[in-house]
C-alpha cells in the first residue's frame, strides 16, 4: 500500500513545556548505561573524515526516528494478539528507545559541529498485516522480522564497530545505542519463549511462520545486506571514528543470520534453516 508523503524537518527539539520533565524522568529511569566523555575532539582527526562520520550519524538519526513507528505499530499488533502485559509494555519502551536514540544521534551531530536536522518523509509505512493470518501469528511474524532479524543485525554491527573504533566520545555514544539494541534483538527470542505453548498447539501457525520466513529472509537480505563489494582499506581516522567497511558490514549480515538468528529461531520448533536456505520472494 503506498502512503502519501509528508515532508518534514526532523529534529530532536523538545516542547519547552513540563512534558520535557517527564521525558527526562523516562530517560533517567530507563538508561541502561551512562557516558564518560562529554565532548568530541574534532582537531584530533582529518576534517573530511569527521564530516563523513557526522553524516553517518545524521543518517542514523533519521533511521532511529523511523524505527519508532515500527515498534509503536507492533505494540498495537501485540494488543490484538492479546500478548502478556510485560511484552506490550516493553514493546512500547522499545518504540520510546528509538526516540531517545534519535536524540543521541542529534547530540553527536552537534558535538561534531553539524546541524541536527533531517528533511525527511515522515509518513508512516504501515506494518505488514499478513492477510489471512490470525492476530497471534501476525504478531509473531512481525516480532521475528523486526527483532530476531533486523535488530540482531544492528547489534552485531554496533559490536563490530565498538571493537575497532577508538574515539572515546563516539564509543560512549555507540554504547548507549548498543545497550538498548541488545534488548531489542533479544526481545523476539523471549517473545517466542512466551508463545512456545501456543506454537506447540498450533502447528499450522508454525508452518505459516516458516513460509513467511522463506520470503522474509529474502526481503531482509535486500534491505540490510548491501551489495557484494571488495574490502576497502580504511584510514586510521576512519577506523577510529567508526566508519564501516561495506564488505565487512555485508559479511556481518550473513554471519548474524546463519549463526544467531536461524539457530535462535529453530529452538522453538520453527525450521528457520530451511527457510533461510530456500529464501525467495513468494509474492
Ligand atoms: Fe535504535
Ligand atoms: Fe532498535
Amino acid at each position: 500500500m503506498s502512503v502519501e508523503p509528508i515532508e518534514a524537518l526532523v529534529t530532536a527539539a523538545l516542547s519547552g513545556t513540563p512534558i520535557e520533565k517527564e521525558y527526562e524522568l523516562l530517560k533517567t529511569g530507563l538508561a541502561r548505561c551512562g557516558t564518560t566523555a562529554d565532548t568530541f575532539d574534532a582537531a584530533a582527526y582529518d576534517p573530511r573524515t569527521v564530516v563523513f562520520a557526522r553524516d553517518m550519524w545524521l543518517a542514523r538519526m533519521e533511521v532511529e526516528h523511523r524505527s519508532t513507528s515500527v515498534f509503536s505499530q507492533l505494540a498495537t499488533q501485540l494488543m490484538e494478539a492479546n500478548a502478556s502485559l510485560d511484552c506490550k509494555a516493553v514493546m512500547l519502551r522499545m518504540a520510546y528507545d528509538e526516540l531517545r536514540h534519535t536524540e543521541n544521534c542529534a547530540d553527536v551531530v552537534r558535538a561534531m559541529g553539524g546541524v541536527a536536522e533531517v528533511p525527511t518523509n515522515v509518513a508512516v509505512a504501515p506494518l505488514a498485516v499478513h492477510r489471512g493470518c490470525t492476530p497471534e501469528e501476525r504478531a509473531l511474524r512481525n516480532v521475528i522480522y523486526t527483532t530476531c532479524m533486523s535488530e540482531m543485525v544492528a547489534v552485531a554491527r554496533f559490536v563490530d564497530s565498538l571493537d575497532e573504533m577508538t574515539d572515546p566520545y563516539l564509543r560512549d555514544r555507540t554504547r548507549l545505542l548498543l545497550a538498548d539494541e541488545i534488548l531489542h534483538g533479544q526481545f523476539g527470542f523471549h517473545y517466542l519463549t512466551a508463545w512456545k505453548p501456543w506454537l506447540d498447539a498450533h502447528p499450522e501457525a508454525v508452518r505459516g511462520i516458516e513460509r513467511f520466513l522463506t520470503h522474509g529472509f529474502s526481503v531482509m537480505e535486500d534491505a540490510l545486506a548491501g551489495p557484494p563489494t571488495r574490502p576497502i582499506v580504511r584510514t586510521p581516522d576512519e577506523i577510529a571514528l567508526g566508519l564501516p567497511d561495506p564488505s565487512r558490514a555485508r559479511d556481518i549480515f550473513f554471519q548474524t543470520m546463519e549463526h544467531a538468528t536461524v539457530p535462535g529461531i529453530e529452538r522453538f520448533g520453527i525450521d528457520a534453516g530451511k527457510a533461510w536456505r530456500e529464501r525467495r520472494k513468494l509474492v
